[in-house]
């Protein structure tokens, strides 16, 4: 696959006014959330949920890629067509989780590690083979007492590299997750601090290994205060720090930021994302790669109830017009009444 070709992926997954649905959940994830609506974790049902989200009428306007699971990826509509031969048809595309989730890092108490590199290679060409363009691979840094360390820095940011050059080979688009977590109490400042470095540390190892930078989609976490942190900074704050920070640490060729949402409440998320578009225009287009801030409100109308199907629907699709806008600084809260 050409480097143009891979451009032209990576351009229609931040196309303008549009951004990326996270529907990646892992089976343990998914469990999770479908406990928070008294709902039992069985493939009908997150088919049936699958099924609402990505078959939500005039979605395919707001939504540019939706990020698959393993199981999902294999699943069909109701009508029996696959996800991704679907999606497809909506000009919507369809991208595939491959990481295998952060587990403990020996020797660093409280960091973690990403797995998933073994057999990537060939997890990749079949997931290219079933109608995937794009990857996902999320690392997470914690901010603590003492950490994050060196060490954790740079063993995410190598796999995050591995992964990418594997992913572009096979023909994919990877989208590079550095994932630096609001968990804490530390100030927007630290995490500045800590992004910032973060970026540098995966973008020097993006080179080293290679990676064509400009079929890339980077998705990282603002830059905002710790959720349990006093006086936590505000909607401007936010975003001046973010596109700050991001300007200093994320090369130009890069040809979209999709952010993560994080735990940030959906309308935090939209918010953010539109004062920072207020003041563009960017070196690379700034939008959305959210899983909670874009499920959290269909997934409670839904609850597991049949007959909840379409307002779910409605909601999600009120949820992608926001973002929508948000890609051109146009949201405002009162829109949330409407
Ligand atoms: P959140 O928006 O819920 O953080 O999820 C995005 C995602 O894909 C995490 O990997």
């Amino acid at each position: 696959m050409s480097s143009t070709e891979l451009n032209s992926i990576a351009q229609a997954m931040v196309a303008p006014n549009k951004g990326i649905l996270a529907a990646d959940e892992s089976t343990p994830t998914i469990a999770k959330r479908f406990k928070g609506i008294d709902t039992e974790s069985t493939e009908v049902n997150r088919q049936t949920y699958r099924n609402m989200l990505f078959t939500a009428p005039g979605v395919s306007e707001y939504i540019s890629g939706i990020i698959l699971f393993d199981e999902t990826i294999r699943q069909t509509t109701n009508e029996g067509i696959p996800f991704p031969e679907y999606l497809t048809s909506l000009g919507i595309v369809p991208g595939i989780k491959v990481d295998k989730g952060a587990k403990e890092l020996a020797a660093c108490p409280g960091e973690k590690i990403t797995e998933g590199l073994d057999g990537l290679r060939e997890r990749l060409n079949e997931y290219y083979a079933l109608g995937a363009r794009f990857a996902k691979w999320r690392a997470v840094i914690t901010i603590g007492n003492g950490i994050p360390s060196d060490t954790c820095i740079s063993a995410n940011a190598h796999a995050l590299a591995r992964y990418a050059a594997l992913a572009q080979e096979s023909g994919m688009v990877p989208i590079v997750e550095p994932e630096v977590l609001m968990d804490g109490d530390h100030s927007l400042d630290t995490c500045y601090q800590v992004t910032a470095k973060v970026l540098d540390v995966v973008f020097s190892e993006l080179k080293n290994q290679k990676v064509g930078l400009n079929g890339i989609i980077l998705k990282p976490n603002m830059v905002i205060s710790g959720t349990d942190a006093n006086n936590r900074a505000d909607v401007a704050m936010v975003a001046s720090a973010t596109v700050d920070c991001l300007i200093s640490h994320v090369p130009s060729e890069v040809p979209g930021i999709a952010f993560l949402s994080g735990g940030q409440t959906s309308e935090e998320a939209t918010a953010h994302l539109s004062a920072m578009n207020e003041f563009g225009p960017h070196p690379w287009q700034l939008s959305f790669s959210y899983g909670r801030a874009l499920q959290a409100s269909p997934l409670r109308v839904w609850g597991g109830n049949k007959n909840n199907l379409e307002s779910a629907q409605a909601e999600l699709l009120k949820r992608s017009r926001l973002n929508g806008l948000a890609r051109t600084g146009n949201y405002n809260p009162q829109m949330e009444s409407v």
